[in-house]
C-alpha cells in the first residue's frame, strides 16, 4: 500500500498543530472521556471533526471536504441536508418538536412500514437501535416466559449488556468453531450476562442445530443480523434463513432480525432481499431520516404484549421521545424518497463501487475485498470467501491495514469507518463512485501519488 507518499496531500489539514480540530480535540479530551461519545468512531491519532455536509460531501472544522461513504454509519441514505427530509424537519419543528402526546407523523411512520414490510403487523418506536433490540429482546422474553437468548458470534446489535456479547472475540479465546465462547465484548457486564448469552457459529446449519438441541427450550429469542459487518457482511448460505426459521418453530424461539443497517438494502429490507420470517424486526437509522430512532415490528401476538389493555403479563415501555415526531416526520420523508428507481440507483451505485474496488485490490495485490450487497460496502482485509465472523482477520495486522488504509482515505478526501463498513447514498452517481474509486487506486497503487 503506498500510504507513506500520502502523509500529507491537500485534504488533510486536520493533522496541523494549528488546526481547528487540534484545539477542538485538545479541548473535548478534557471534557469528554476519549473525545466524543462516537467512541466507535474514534481514530488515532484523533478524529475529524464535522463542520457541515451537503449531498454525499462532508466538510471538517478545517475547510477540507470529503466524500462521505459512512453518512452517519449508513444512516443518511439520501446524504447530507437532503432538501426535501429538512423541509419535512423543519416544517415539524415549526409545529412543535416533541410533546407527551401522540402525534400524526408517528401513525404515518407506523403504517408506512407495516405497508412496506409484510412480516411487521404492528410496531412500536423506540429512540435508538439499541432500544429497538433491548425491546425486541424484552417481548421475547415476556412471550416466552424464558430469559436466554442466542446471537451469532461477531455480531454488532448496540450497547444492550445481552447483546455485547462475542462481537469482538479473537482466536485467542473465541473457543470451539461449532460452540463459540460467550466473551464478554464490553466492560460492566454482569457475570450472568455470559450464561443468558448462547453464541452460534453463523451459516453452521449443524452447529446451530446441535446448540439448540442442548439449550433450545431455554431460549426465548434468536437474534440474527443479515449482513453483519463485523463478521465481514457474509451472505447467508442457501436455506440458512429458511433453517432458522424451521429451527425456531421446533424450539419454540422468537426469531429476531436485526435490520437497524441493512433495512436499507430494499423496500422490505434484508427479509425482503434474502427471505427469512422473522417473528420481530428491530429498526433504526435510516427510518429516522438521520434524527435519533429505533422501533421494533412484527407479529401482533407478540406486539400486543406492550398493549396496556392486553391480558397476562405486560411488557412496560416508556421513553420521553419514543415516537417523536421530529424523528418520525424525518423518517417518513426519507423511506417516500426511496422509490423503486432509487433503489435501482443505489444497487447500480453499490455495484459499481464493490466491483471496481475488488479489481483495484487484485491490480494492487492486496489481500483484501469489498464484501456487501445492495448500497452496503465492506473493506474486509482478505481475499478469502467469507463465511461468518472467524473468515474475517481479527489479529493486529489485519487492524493496522485497516487503519492506514482509513487515515490514507481521508488524506485522499473518501471517509470510510476505520472499520472498513462503508455505503452509498442516493447523493452519489457514477461520477462520485469513481471519484472515491480514484482515491482507493491512488492509495493501493504505488507510484500514482507521486
Ligand atoms: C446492526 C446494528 N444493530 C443495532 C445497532 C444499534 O443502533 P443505535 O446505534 O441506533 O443504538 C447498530 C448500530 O450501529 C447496528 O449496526
Amino acid at each position: 500500500m503506498n500510504l507513506d507518499t500520502l502523509t500529507r496531500v491537500s485534504t488533510d489539514r486536520y493533522l496541523d498543530n494549528d488546526s481547528v480540530t487540534v484545539r477542538m480535540h485538545a479541548q473535548a479530551a478534557e471534557l469528554i472521556p476519549g473525545a466524543t461519545s462516537r467512541l466507535h468512531y474514534l481514530f488515532k491519532p484523533w478524529p475529524i471533526y464535522a463542520h457541515s455536509g451537503q449531498g454525499c460531501r462532508l466538510t471538517d472544522v478545517d475547510g477540507d471536504e470529503r466524500i462521505d461513504c459512512l453518512s452517519n454509519m449508513t444512516a443518511l441514505i439520501h446524504g447530507h441536508s437532503d432538501p426535501q427530509v429538512n423541509a419535512a424537519i423543519i416544517d415539524q419543528v415549526q409545529r412543535g418538536v416533541s410533546f407527551s402526546e401522540p402525534a400524526q407523523p408517528e401513525i404515518a411512520l407506523a403504517s408506512l412500514l407495516i405497508d412496506r414490510v409484510p412480516s411487521v403487523e404492528q410496531i412500536h418506536f423506540r429512540s435508538s437501535g439499541t432500544e429497538a433490540i433491548m425491546m425486541a429482546i424484552k417481548l421475547a422474553r415476556a412471550f416466552t416466559g424464558r430469559t436466554r437468548i442466542a446471537k451469532f458470534e461477531g455480531a454488532y446489535h448496540g450497547y444492550y449488556d445481552y447483546v455485547q456479547m462475542s462481537f469482538s472475540s479473537t482466536p485467542a479465546n473465541w473457543g470451539d468453531a461449532q460452540a463459540p465462547q460467550s466473551i464478554p465484548s464490553s466492560g460492566g457486564l454482569a457475570h450472568s450476562v455470559g450464561e443468558e448469552v448462547l453464541v452460534m457459529p453463523f451459516n453452521d446449519q449443524s452447529g446451530v442445530e446441535q446448540l439448540l438441541a442442548k439449550h433450545g427450550h431455554a431460549i426465548s429469542a434468536l437474534l440474527f443480523e443479515p449482513l453483519s459487518n463485523r463478521a465481514g457482511m457474509a451472505l447467508p448460505a442457501p436455506g440458512f434463513l429458511e433453517f432458522l426459521y424451521q429451527i425456531t418453530r421446533k424450539y419454540g424461539i422468537v426469531l429476531i432480525f436485526d435490520e437497524v443497517i441493512t433495512f436499507r438494502l430494499g423496500e422490505a429490507g434484508a427479509q425482503g432481499r434474502y427471505g427469512g420470517k422473522p417473528d420481530l424486526t428491530a429498526f433504526g437509522k435510516i427510518i429516522g431520516g438521520g434524527l435519533p430512532i429505533g422501533a421494533v415490528g412484527g407479529r401482533a401476538d407478540i406486539l400486543s404484549l406492550l398493549n396496556p389493555a392486553s391480558s397476562g403479563q405486560r411488557v412496560i415501555s416508556g421513553g420521553t421521545y419514543s415516537g417523536n415526531p421530529l424523528s418520525a416526520a424525518a423518517g417518513l420523508a426519507t423511506l417516500k424518497k426511496l422509490t423503486p428507481a432509487r433503489y435501482q440507483h443505489l444497487e447500480a451505485m453499490g455495484k459499481r463501487m464493490r466491483d471496481g474496488l475488488n479489481q483495484i485490490f487484485r491490480r494492487a495485490g492486496e489481500k483484501a475485498q469489498a464484501a456487501g450487497d445492495g448500497s452496503l460496502f465492506q473493506i474486509v482485509p482478505t481475499d478469502q470467501i467469507i463465511e461468518n465472523y472467524r473468515s474475517v482477520p481479527q489479529d493486529a495486522a489485519a487492524f493496522e491495514w485497516l487503519d492506514r488504509l482509513h487515515r490514507a482515505l481521508l488524506a485522499a478526501g473518501v471517509i470510510i469507518s476505520h472499520r472498513g463498513l462503508s455505503c452509498v447514498s442516493t447523493a452519489m452517481g457514477e461520477a462520485e463512485v469513481d471519484e472515491v474509486l480514484d482515491a482507493f487506486e491512488r492509495v493501493l497503487t504505488p507510484g500514482l501519488t507521486d
